[in-house]
């Protein structure tokens, strides 16, 4: 009998972690997973709410599914963020649906297939299940990648006015450190040589020692070459993690610190608890460690009441940080969230100019960030081939970086290895290496 699944995933890194958690928890129903939508007899969208544009892609995904479900016989399940948010609202707005399952349920999957397979109707669970990220370390059937994803705390604590995440992933729950330590040490026998420490806020762990100190721990996994972690809120970003992350080796010199906004009167109505010179002043714990680490942030512009002031703060602040990369978003309001009750009036050109404004800056400082690394000789991790140049690879740097390598002549780059390349040409995007 055909028991293939495919599994469609949206959104960040914690939504593909969890659609490997996903595939593992029904190959012991059986189930065997597939690339090909088209011989899949269960499809599964792992699905994002963080802003409007998420949830429209994921409508339009299910429109097309819609179709295909007349055409032959087949099970379709939603989970992820917008399953946790919409709940039962999701069999009204999309009624070929079979199943819903939250994202604080996932061992509850096989329940639910069996279930809807045997004619049950909107067949749903939202629940929180303490042990939703406690599976033995084994149980996640990793895809091929360079580096493998460790959860270590799901939820989030704080109350930004602008996010659904506390909506969708609850509060925070963390993993004892111990699993953590021996779930790496596992992933690491199974190949791997780097590894993602992932969480909504990793730097408030808690489970049974402080971030900095499970880092430590981590880091000593025989084997392991390189640790990185996301997401870190500047609020819970202490001296004692800056200092690990310049000073030991087996951390990845990286730091995603999303700053949102540099004006300090939007910070507070983001309710974000920090103001911009606290932020610079937690950049400052890297003290010279800065200059060897990749840094980058996220923004959102057009929160509502942002004036034209509070904009040119935030570009004062890209000046002052040079971060070597962003990432930038309209602000977009979510259902629940307590910015719905701010006044958004500002025009969405205002908006669309800013954004581009910004964008724009960016782009120029990230191009000077990697001019700096011509001539360079440095370590890329193999991603794999090019998919759009013969004879290219694609590779990353501790620090973040893209490495498009010229390998020549035919010659195959060893996949997941760190390699040395020389670097002969940036661009705002990616660095052009050859093979050192
Ligand atoms: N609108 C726009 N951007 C958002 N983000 C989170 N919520 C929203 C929203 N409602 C952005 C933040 C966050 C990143 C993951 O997504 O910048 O850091
Ligand atoms: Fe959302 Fe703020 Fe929590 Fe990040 S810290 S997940 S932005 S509420």
């Amino acid at each position: 009998m055909n028991k293939k699944v495919y599994i469609e995933t949206y959104g960040c890194q914690m939504n593909v972690a969890d659609s490997e958690i996903v595939v593992s928890v029904l190959s012991k129903q059986g189930y065997e997973h597939t690339d090909d939508i088209n011989e899949a007899v269960l499809i599964l969208i792992n699905t994002c709410s963080i802003r409007e544009k998420a949830v429209h892609k994921v409508f339009s995904v299910l429109g097309r599914l819609r179709e295909e479900k007349q055409k032959r016989d087949l099970l379709i399940g939603v989970t992820g963020c917008l399953a946790q948010q919409e709940q039962a609202a999701l069999f009204r707005r999309a009624p070929h649906i079979d199943f819903v399952l939250g994202t604080m349920a996932l061992n509850q999957l096989p329940r639910l297939v069996e279930e809807a397979k045997a004619g049950k109707k909107r067949v749903m669970d939202t629940g929180e299940y303490p042990d939703n990220h406690l599976f033995p370390p084994e149980v996640a059937r990793r895809r091929s990648t360079a580096k493998a994803l460790v959860t270590i705390i799901e939820g989030c604590n704080h109350a930004c006015t602008y996010c659904i995440v506390p909506t969708t992933r609850g509060v925070e729950r963390n993993r004892p450190w111990q699993d953590i330590v021996s779930e790496v040490q596992g992933v690491v026998e199974s190949g791997y040589r780097e590894v993602e420490l992932l969480g909504q806020n990793v730097n408030s762990f808690n489970g049974g020692c402080s971030f900095a100190e499970l880092l430590e721990r981590v880091s000593e996994v025989e084997g392991l070459e390189w640790l990185r972690f996301t997401t870190s809120h500047p609020m819970n970003f202490t001296k004692e993690l800056a200092k690990v992350l310049v000073t030991n080796t087996k951390v990845a010199p990286f730091l995603h610190l999303p700053v949102q906004s540099g004006s300090n009167a939007v910070l507070r109505r983001m309710l974000r608890e920090y103001t911009v010179e606290q932020y610079l002043e937690s950049l400052g714990y890297l003290g010279e460690g800065r200059a060897k680490l990749g840094l980058s942030t996220d923004f959102i512009v057009g929160f509502p009441g942002e004036t034209d002031e509070d904009f040119e703060a935030t570009m004062e602040l890209l000046e002052t940080v040079k971060f070597d990369s962003s990432f930038s978003f309209i602000y977009s309001p979510r259902p629940g969230t307590a910015a719905l009750r701010l006044k958004d009036d500002i025009p969405a050109s205002v908006k669309s100019g800013r954004l581009q404004r910004l964008q724009k800056r960016q782009l120029e400082l990230a191009k000077e960030s990697n001019l700096r690394f011509v001539g360079r000789t440095v370590q890329a991790r193999i991603e794999g081939h090019s998919a759009a140049r013969d004879g290219f690879w694609m590779g990353r740097t501790g620090d973040w970086k893209n490495v498009h390598i010229q390998a020549g002549d035919g010659r195959v780059l060893p996949f997941a290895e760190l390699v040395d390349v020389t670097i002969t040409m940036a661009s705002p995007h990616f660095l052009m290496a050859e093979i050192a």
